[in-house]
């Protein structure tokens, strides 16, 4: 079944110890239930209810119209499913960017939901404060910076970023103040492996990459990517596993083929009376 079975649940220190050890962490998003019960038995490290599911779950074009109560509802569905991977739960847009009060109150829902940890996005000064006075109200963080999809309109779409030493050096700086704010883990997104692999390797923290070539500490993939199910767009980084589009297309055409020429259900698929009530009914002057 699993490659690794994992009994206890995953910590921060398991991922801290993961990095000093040289050992990958995996990461996949996950948005329901079921999906997030086969990650976990299948073995993954760590789930993330990524914003992505504005996008791959509610068909919006961006992840900026998410709000906490739709994130509260996917994050307890994972968080029911996850029994050993360490659950992390994206802020959505404007969620931890008002107020620090505000950002608190809104990763309490997320902690109360049953993630083990929040995500948010960018290295600004007031970010940095907000993951201090999380990190202190004892809510895990996790960073992320790069690619940071809810500036795509302030980076001016999809991006890859850190592409100068300059840039690379920009990138590292935030992660420092971050890593010191008190951050157990960074995504990297959309970043040259070169700038990633320097980025991750003059922190003490773990880097998670997506986009980010080889040498970060672990990867992300989102699951709708993997399982070949999203096609609006392809990311160039993305690996598809498996072809889910194409399955759940042809079983709802075998599925309106079957209906259609009554062979569905079968005799294997219906209940019947006993003959006593059916010869009864079948008796019955009344229609
Ligand atoms: O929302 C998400 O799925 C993410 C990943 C792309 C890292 O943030």
């Amino acid at each position: 079944m699993s490659a690794e079975v994992k009994t206890k649940k995953i910590t921060t220190n398991t991922l801290m110890k993961r990095k000093k050890d040289g050992r990958k962490i995996t990461m996949l998003t996950a948005y329901d239930y079921s999906t997030a019960k086969y990650f976990d038995e299948a073995g993954i490290d760590t789930i993330l209810v990524g914003d992505s599911l504005g996008m791959v779950v509610l068909g919006y074009d961006s992840t900026h119209k998410v709000t906490i109560e739709e994130m509260e509802i996917f994050t307890s569905a994972v968080c029911r499913g996850a029994k050993s991977a360490f659950v992390v739960a994206d802020m959505p847009f404007l969620s931890y960017q008002v107020s620090i009060e505000e950002a608190l109150k809104n990763a309490g829902i997320l902690i109360k939901a049953g993630a083990s940890a929040v995500k948010l996005e960018g290295g600004s000064d007031f970010i940095v404060k907000v993951v201090e006075r999380m990190v202190q109200t004892g809510i895990p963080v996790v960073a992320h910076l790069g690619f940071t999809p809810q500036y795509l309109h302030v980076l001016g779409g999809y991006r890859i970023q850190g592409k100068s030493m300059e840039a690379a050096d920009f990138i590292l700086e935030q992660a420092k103040n971050l890593e010191r704010a008190g951050a157990c883990a960074l995504v990297l997104e959309m970043v040259p492996e070169e700038a990633a692999k320097y980025i991750t390797e003059n922190l003490t923290i773990p880097t998670i990459g997506i986009g980010a070539g080889r040498y970060t500490d672990g990867q992300v993939l989102v699951c709708d990517d993997i399982l070949g199910k999203y096609s609006d767009m392809t990311p160039k980084f993305a690996r598809k596993y498996t072809d889910l589009k194409t399955e759940i297309y042809n079983a709802a055409k075998n599925y309106i083929n079957d209906v259609t020429n009554a062979a569905f259900p079968d005799e294997t698929e219906i209940f019947h009376l006993s003959q006593e009530e059916a010869d009864k009914l079948e008796s019955c002057s009344c229609k």
